[in-house]
């Protein structure tokens, strides 16, 4: 596949993504998921995207359904209209070779995948099938657990030094534990192993000291899955931070509140309602993190690192908590989490949020969040934050950037 960002030559380093919000052209060699990433990694960048897409209108069709699971929904002109739209137009074309020739080239990536769950078991099979990757071990806490995803048994780790020890030049970190996973994100950057977390628990607590320990070392620390899932909320802040001085941030962030929230607003009862969030995978057993707005603070904390370099310790950020239908407010009702970049507060309440087309129709598993910059222009982007395909996809395209560095 080809990419023609249109005014801009070179595709973008990590540390200086394209300032404006360009055109990328893109012509696509079939329905792959190779195709779906290199259109949302153009999405996560904040580009328009026009793809012309060999295999004719049932590829098209494919690809749309693939990329609209990852959360980047697609438009498919008719004959004759214009093809640019806003987000991601897809158009049949002529056929194409399928092409990574100067990436073949180069050594396998070796990943260290700390993780094989939800996202960790999406990420797997795309990593064993792409010889542009060598999985060295998997971690896990339960060697001998069934799995929905194969884990080779000479794979198979349960000490995180031990996964370390197979000398990995990434470390992919999507574990549930926040303390071994910042233990293990630490070991391996202080060592030079270029990171990849979407664990937001692990990272959210002091990520300027993370950050400054990947100088130290040499490595690099991506973390766009940790806040927003799928949805690029990460790029977004930094391109309007790129723009100008940000003053205010407010954000939906948390898919087990708005699963909640929507069943509430029918009149489904709270507990049930929990229940039925845990049985649809989106809140945990103990849902207490996503209910007491822990795990919107611990993302308001990596915000607040990428607006301006705020060191906002989690539990500076004020919480309400969900406990039932007693308390919110009348109408649709969502948890919003807020930055004030001025007076320097952080929030995470429950408001109503009728009047706001970007907030009140989300569904469950959707995040949505506005920046504002000191000049008053609006930054806003909408996608789905959580779930395996999306999130998988996020941390895939960050292994995708650290490759174009790496290649
Ligand atoms: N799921 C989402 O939609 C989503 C979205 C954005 C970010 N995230 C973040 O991504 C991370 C992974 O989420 P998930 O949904 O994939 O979680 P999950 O399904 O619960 O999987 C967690 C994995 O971590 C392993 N693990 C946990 N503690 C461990 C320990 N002490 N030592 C070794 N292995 C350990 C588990 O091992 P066993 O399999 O043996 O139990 C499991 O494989 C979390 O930090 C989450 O916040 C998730």
């Amino acid at each position: 596949m080809t990419a023609l960002p249109l005014g801009r030559a070179t595709p973008a380093p990590l540390a200086a993504p394209p300032a404006a919000e360009p055109v990328a052209l893109l012509q696509l060699s079939g329905d792959t998921a190779d195709a779906a990433s290199a259109v949302y990694r153009e999405v996560r960048r904040g580009r328009r995207v026009v793809a012309v897409v060999a295999g004719g209108d049932r590829a098209v069709r494919r690809l749309a359904e693939t990329l609209d699971a990852i959360g980047a929904p697609t438009v498919t002109p008719a004959a004759g209209e214009a093809l640019l739209h806003d987000g991601v137009t897809l158009a049949p074309g002529p056929d194409v070779a399928s092409s990574r020739p100067v990436e073949d080239r180069v050594a396998p990536l070796r990943v260290a995948l700390a993780g094989c769950g939800v996202v960790g078991g999406g990420l797997l099979p795309r990593l064993l099938a792409d010889h542009r990757f060598e999985v060295v071990g998997v971690l896990v806490r339960d060697p001998g657990k069934a799995r929905d995803t194969a884990l080779p048994r000479h794979l198979r780790v349960t000490d995180p030094a031990a996964l370390l020890a197979r000398e990995p030049d990434v470390l992919v970190e999507v574990l549930s534990d926040a303390s071994t996973g910042l233990a293990l994100t630490r070991a391996a950057l202080s060592r030079g192993i270029d990171v990849v977390s979407a664990n937001k628990q692990a990272i959210g607590g002091d990520l300027a000291a993370l950050t400054a320990l990947a100088v130290s070392g040499g490595a690099r620390l991506l973390y766009s899955a940790s806040v927003g899932g799928g949805a690029p909320l990460i790029e977004t802040v930094r391109r309007a931070r790129r723009h100008g001085e940000i003053v205010r941030i407010e954000a939906v962030l948390n898919g087990t509140c708005n699963f909640i929230l929507n069943r509430l607003a029918d009149g489904m009862a709270f507990d049930t309602a929990v229940a039925a969030a845990q049985a649809a995978g989106f809140a945990e057993a103990d849902p207490s993190a996503d209910l007491d707005g822990l795990d919107a603070a611990a993302k308001l904390a990596i915000l607040a690192h990428e607006a301006a370099d705020w060191r906002l310790p989690v539990d500076a950020v004020a919480r309400a908590a969900l406990s039932g239908a007693a308390g919110l407010p009348s109408g649709r009702a969502r948890q919003v989490a807020r930055l004030d970049l001025e007076t320097r507060r952080a929030g995470v309440t429950f408001e109503a949020v009728d009047g706001d087309p970007l907030f009140a129709d989300l569904a469950d598993e959707g995040n949505a969040l506005r920046v504002t910059t000191a000049d008053g222009r609006l930054f806003t982007v909408r996608g789905r934050g959580a779930g395996r395909v999306p999130t998988a996809e996020s941390v895939w395209a960050d292994l995708g950037d650290l490759r174009d560095v790496a290649c």
